[in-house]
């Protein structure tokens, strides 16, 4: 059985301010038709075979997650909520064992809810050619070609091919500084991890119990002490608080000697900061991406989003993002589009 299962956890905060803690970009329709998380559903839906998907998502998302299901039309989904956020490691882990109830044989196509994907038919096709090397055992990653030295990604060197499509993982190297990043892209033989994974949800318990034990026994207890109430499977807080906080990407992908890439050109972004979105988004003849009521007077390659009713304006810029929304204005530097971050660390540390 092929399981969906959408991490949607994560709180998005370099897309602030239109990103909130209570409302995360993934629940956002930032570009193309619905939500990214509807729109990662619905790519779920083309896939032959697939059984209802599993969402993790934080408790404080339960009525956005459920709302968003129900209007995609997915009314079988299991949602499980984690009282507090460990990462993608311990979320995929809960995923894992709510699908072995379902199944003990399932297989767990793991899928960020928060990326772009422009080709759903390479898509489709990427995870059909996964699913022999799954049923072999290997932790299948998902590969895409770099086109910038982007330290916020995984890269992955291509070793051996295993069958016509996949290949062997030489070495699985997470979020690696400038320089190093510069040097793979130069070589030409890394790919970007994707952050999708196509896997036995038994073999990612066992390799967790190989290589996070700590963290496989914290998980174990903390579902095994899970209430179910209507579609939701609620994950013991005090059990789950002990938890350690990893991603998959540390704790299972850099060390495994069982992992597997699957190259795939999707047209597929990871729509991480503003800077991100422009870089994929329709821009203007002067390079501008604009969304809402905005006037650009010689102004180039910039990001202008204003919420209804305000008019945005700019004369003699470029190279800017400037958000407007209620209560919040963002102006930033496009290079500097990875630092809203602190914008969010600096309001949160002020309470
Ligand atoms: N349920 C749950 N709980 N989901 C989470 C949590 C959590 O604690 N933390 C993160 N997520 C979700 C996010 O919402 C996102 O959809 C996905 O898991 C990946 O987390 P990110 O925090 O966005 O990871 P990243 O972008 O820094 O890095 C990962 O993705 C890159 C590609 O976008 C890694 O896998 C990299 O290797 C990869 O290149
Ligand atoms: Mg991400």
């Amino acid at each position: 059985m092929l399981i969906p299962l959408i991490l949607s956890g994560g709180s998005g905060t370099r897309l602030w301010p239109v990103s909130r803690k209570n409302l995360p970009k993934q629940f956002l329709a930032l570009a193309g038709k619905g939500t990214l998380f509807q729109q990662t559903i619905a790519r779920t839906r083309q896939l032959p075979d697939v059984a209802a998907p599993i969402v993790v998502a934080s408790e404080d998302h339960r009525f956005l997650a459920a709302d968003q299901l129900l209007e995609a039309g997915i009314r079988d989904a299991s949602i499980v909520l984690e009282p507090l956020a460990r990462n993608t490691a311990p979320a995929i882990a809960l995923g894992a064992l709510q699908a072995l109830q379902r199944d003990p044989e399932a297989m767990l196509l793991v899928l960020p809810a928060d990326h772009l994907i422009g080709d759903t038919d390479a898509f489709v096709e990427a995870v059909r050619q996964a699913q022999p090397l799954a049923a072999q055992d290997w932790l299948v990653t998902f590969g895409i070609r770099p086109d910038r030295p982007e330290t916020g990604f995984g890269y992955i060197r291509r070793a051996d091919a295993i069958d016509r499509h996949g290949y062997r993982v030489g070495q699985f190297v997470e979020k690696p500084d400038l320089a190093t990043a510069q040097s793979y892209l130069a070589d030409g033989g890394y790919d970007w991890n994707s952050g999708m994974f196509l896997f036995k949800a038994a073999r990612y318990l066992e390799e967790l119990a190989t290589h996070a034990p700590a963290m496989l026994e914290a998980v174990r207890m903390a579902h095994a002490k899970a209430t179910v109430d209507l579609d939701f499977v609620r994950i013991d807080r005090d059990a789950f608080a002990r938890v350690p906080d990893d991603s998959i990407d540390y704790a299972v992908m850099e060390k495994t000697r069982r992992a597997a890439v699957i190259p795939v050109s999707c047209a597929w972004s990871d729509i991480g900061s503003w800077s991100a979105l422009w870089l994929t988004g329709d821009k203007d003849a002067d390079g501008n991406l604009r969304e809402g009521d905005t006037l650009a007077v010689d102004t180039h390659r910039s990001l202008l989003r204003s919420h209804e009713r305000h008019l945005l304006a700019t004369v003699g810029v470029d190279d800017l993002i400037v958000v407007t929304t209620p209560d919040a204005t963002l102006v930033a530097h496009r290079d500097a589009a990875q630092d809203v971050k602190k914008i969010v660390e600096q309001l949160k540390a002020a309470g």
